[in-house]
């Protein structure tokens, strides 16, 4: 693969027809030592987020040894790239056949499960194994996040007690888990989510060998600059000491977003523009689908030299597909002066934005190149100093 220096240079010397995706692997290796070294638990990798091969080994020499898998799919992926990881396949609903294959051909011994129906299916896909870590996933608010998951999954806590009691007698480890939802823009979520977790366990009078905290853990896009991510491990941290769980428990977390949104970016051209609406090639089926539809607002970057003196405004963009739904209300904030044939750089696209790529109306990806320049925002800058609560590490937009 190709290495370049600078978006603008790869654009004016190129002048690439198709998206380019420009991938940034020191960035993802600085999150992933970042994760490993502060935070005080294991984090589990969430694959979802980002399944690239060429992200999978990156990860991996980086200290990430486990992995959050959430379909079968998943599962074969990373043990044919990762051979000796460990899989913990955290979707609460899964095929039987998965469970099977998943325990019998890839050695996955921890599941995630919200009913007792779950709970049945593990055991008899597993043929009453002995050697499970079984995690229960509770039901906790979303309201600190930009992207709820407060309801398709987990137990509520007032029928979580028969549950922790029935997965504690099938289970070798009990595990709790839960997801306080996508770009949680404060700490507090976990503490609250924590709160529930304590409530659960004194009902339920169990012991518990894992709590998994999940994901959530932010990143940085326009307005949405979450305090630094020491904060969170140190909340984390406190109220997880506070639990009433057995001294060897381990503390876990499943980032996903945190770990690849600033391994990738995307150089998209400018094919038409109409008035503030700019025709880009590429759009809701491809990178762009939290842009289309949660009207999530990345970074832009007009990529023009000499560079333009115009003030700014906000543009909204359509996709080269023929749908209507193929447009990204922003606003993106770019010189007023943005001309057919100008290259844009979109940011923070490695998390979610290059796995939902389709391939629909025949628009499908560019190339992918290599970079060595900074993403346009970082939540990581490793130093020597201690961690303290609130440090002011996060580099702003
Ligand atoms: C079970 C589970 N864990 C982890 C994640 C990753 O979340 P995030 O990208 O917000 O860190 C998800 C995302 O949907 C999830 O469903």
């Amino acid at each position: 693969m190709h290495k370049h220096h600078s978006a603008l240079g790869l654009a004016t010397a190129l002048r690439p027809v198709q998206p380019v995706t420009l991938l940034r692997p020191h960035a993802a290796a600085r999150a992933a030592r970042f994760f490993v070294e502060k935070f005080p638990g294991r984090p589990l990798y969430a694959v979802k987020a980002n399944p690239s091969p060429d992200l999978l080994p990156i990860l991996w020499e980086n200290g990430v040894t486990h992995y959050d898998v959430a379909s079968i799919a998943e599962v074969r992926l990373v043990r044919s790239i990762l051979p000796e990881s460990t899989l913990c396949f955290m979707h609460p609903v899964k095929a039987f056949e998965a469970i099977e294959e998943a325990y019998f051909e890839h050695g996955v011994r921890t599941f995630s499960l919200d009913s007792i129906e779950e709970l049945d299916k593990i055991v008899a896909a597993t043929k009453g194994a002995e050697d499970l870590t079984l995690c229960v996933r509770m039901r906790v608010s979303s309201d600190h996040s930009k992207l709820s998951l407060a309801s398709k999954f987990g137990v509520e806590l007032t029928e979580a007690k028969e549950l922790l009691q029935r997965t504690r007698q099938a289970a070798d480890a009990l595990g709790i888990c839960f997801h306080v939802g996508s770009q949680a823009m404060s700490p507090q979520a976990y503490v609250q989510a924590m709160d529930k977790v304590r409530a659960a366990i004194v009902q339920a009078a169990v012991t518990v060998d894992v709590i998994d905290v999940g994901g959530g853990f932010p990143s940085i896009y326009p307005d949405m600059e979450p305090p630094a991510m020491e904060a969170y491990f140190h909340a984390i941290h406190k109220a997880f000491e506070s639990l009433p769980v057995s001294y060897s428990s381990e503390l876990w977390c499943e980032p996903g977003r945190a770990l690849c949104a600033e391994y990738a970016s995307l150089l998209v051209r400018v094919e038409r523009r109409r008035g503030d609406e700019l025709y880009i090639n590429d759009g809701a089926y491809g990178a762009l689908f939290d842009a289309a539809h949660v009207g999530w607002r990345f970074p832009v970057k007009l990529l023009r030299e000499p560079e333009s003196d115009v003030r700014d405004i906000g543009f909204s963009f359509y996709g080269p597909t023929c749908d209507d739904m193929d447009r990204m209300a922003g606003p993106f904030n770019l010189p007023a002066d943005v001309q057919p044939g100008d290259y844009i750089e979109i940011g923070m696209l490695g998390a979610y934005g290059c796995a939902m790529r389709t391939g629909f109306n025949g628009f499908t990806a560019g190339e992918r190149v290599e970079m060595d320049d900074e993403p346009m925002a970082t939540m990581y800058v490793i130093d020597d100093e201690p961690a303290t609560a609130v440090p002011s590490n996060v580099i702003t937009l």
